[in-house]
């Protein structure tokens, strides 16, 4: 029952749940190792680690990014959810909403809402890893197939939801910093607790989230959201290229507060066991 109200009530991201089923106030002082229900039990869980030798080669065509070029319709609303920092993806300015679909994806995948997994100053925290690396930080596009009601009835379904994931680093000299990501970082200085918020001028689009990272070449399995409640409802594509980005970008996210009013750092849950699910490798190409 509780957990029901809390689905109806309190949320509308499943990223935001606050509590796992059974009441408790979910952290990640252990990466995610006590998390209960099918977080624990579950054999399509995620991240995994990639390994590129071990994938097979996908032959799908490409994913279509549509109105990934188009700029949002601002004002954009951003807030500390006492897990990570969201972002909503509204419309664009033509009213048309920035979607996916191709490459594995049957139908239309809305996109929703963005959000990061980071480490501290002195550990990575990408959820998922390429070849044992583990990148600084993550960031997830959050789609909702097209033919649910909302994102907490997606994440009900097998097909319901596609992530896509963009690992980024931290260089010296990183050439171009998306605009947008930029944007987005820099507000962060406004939500430095659990549950404060503000919202930003559009300005940019998806694209200038994501910069010159390929689109064409990417990781895809199907696996879970990686927050409690752990719904395996996610094709997951991330991108193999990594987004290069400042120290001092990624240094603004390790002075967040989470829930517990804790410093908001190493955000990002344990590798879990792949169990034979087949992970594919597209190679980018047009
Ligand atoms: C952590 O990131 C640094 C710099 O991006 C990298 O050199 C190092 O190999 C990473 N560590 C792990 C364990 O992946
Ligand atoms: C945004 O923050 C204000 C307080 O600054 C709060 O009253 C409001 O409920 C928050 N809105 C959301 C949607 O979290
Ligand atoms: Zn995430």
């Amino acid at each position: 029952m509780q957990a029901n109200v809390f689905h109806k009530l309190f949320l509308w991201l499943p990223f935001a749940y606050h509590h796992t089923s059974n009441g408790m106030e979910w952290n990640y002082l252990t990466n995610g190792k006590t998390w209960t229900d099918l977080c624990a039990t579950g054999k399509q869980q995620s991240p995994i680690a990639f390994d590129i030798q071990k994938t097979r080669e996908l032959k799908s065509p490409r994913i279509y990014f549509a109105n990934y070029n188009v700029e949002l319709k601002g004002p954009i609303f951003i807030k500390n959810n006492g897990h990570t920092i969201s972002m909503d993806i509204p419309a664009t300015i033509n009213g048309q909403p920035p979607f996916i679909s191709g490459g594995r994806l049957r139908g239309r995948y809305l996109a929703k809402g963005l959000h990061f997994h980071w480490g501290s100053p002195n550990s990575n925290g990408s959820e998922h890893t390429i070849n044992n690396r583990r990148y600084d930080a993550e960031m997830h596009i959050v789609h909702r197939n097209a033919k649910y009601i909302d994102i907490i009835d997606a994440a009900e379904k097998k097909d319901g939801l596609a992530v896509i994931g963009v690992l980024l680093e931290i260089v010296k000299e990183p050439i171009a910093i998306p605009t947008g990501l930029t944007k987005v970082i820099n507000a962060v200085i406004e939500t430095p607790r659990d549950e404060s918020n503000t919202t930003i001028p559009a300005g940019f689009s998806l694209d200038e989230m994501i910069g010159n990272v390929d689109h064409n070449d990417f990781l895809s399995y199907d696996g879970s959201l990686t927050t409690p409640l752990c719904h395996e409802a996610v094709s997951w594509t991330v991108f193999t290229q990594i987004l290069p980005v400042s120290f001092s970008m990624v240094s603004k996210l390790w002075k967040l507060r989470d829930h517990c009013n804790h410093p908001m750092i190493n955000n990002f849950r344990d590798i879990q066991d792949l169990n034979n699910r087949p992970v594919y490798h597209r190679f980018g190409r047009a």
